[in-house]
């Protein structure tokens, strides 16, 4: 199993959820978040210059997913909330230990 965390524009949130929607992920948890990339917060053209990085508005999903889907929700997320701009966000996947449903007390696959 795999955690996907992704970090989008909240302006993609709608497109993105509708994407993986469509492809039958299970669940996500979505919260918002602020951070900053390479930029730092600004505009491009700042790139490099010692200016105080400032934490712009980001969305962050969490995803839960069985390997054999695990590839296909990134390159939703991917395509879904790609503008082509900076600040587009990122996509981190993690090996994923253990889940459990907490109602039925099922495991890993099961409880995804
Ligand atoms: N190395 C990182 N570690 C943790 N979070 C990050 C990292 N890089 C980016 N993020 C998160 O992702 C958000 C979006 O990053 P962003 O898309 O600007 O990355 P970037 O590397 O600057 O790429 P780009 O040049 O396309 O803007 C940041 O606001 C931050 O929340
Ligand atoms: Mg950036």
């Amino acid at each position: 199993m795999q955690l996907i965390i992704a970090i989008i524009k909240p302006a993609k949130l709608a497109d993105v959820r509708d994407a993986l929607n469509d492809i039958g992920c299970k669940g996500m948890t979505v919260t918002d978040v602020k951070g900053f990339g390479q930029q730092k917060g600004h505009d491009e053209l700042y790139r490099g210059a010692k200016y105080r990085a400032e934490f712009l508005p980001k969305i962050r999903l969490d995803i839960a997913a069985v390997n054999e889907q695990s590839q296909q929700i990134v390159d939703t997320i991917q395509k879904a909330s790609h503008t082509g701009s900076t600040g587009d966000g990122k996509i981190f996947v993690l090996s994923l230990e253990q889940v459990v449903r907490i109602r039925t007390s099922e495991t890993d696959e099961q409880a995804i």
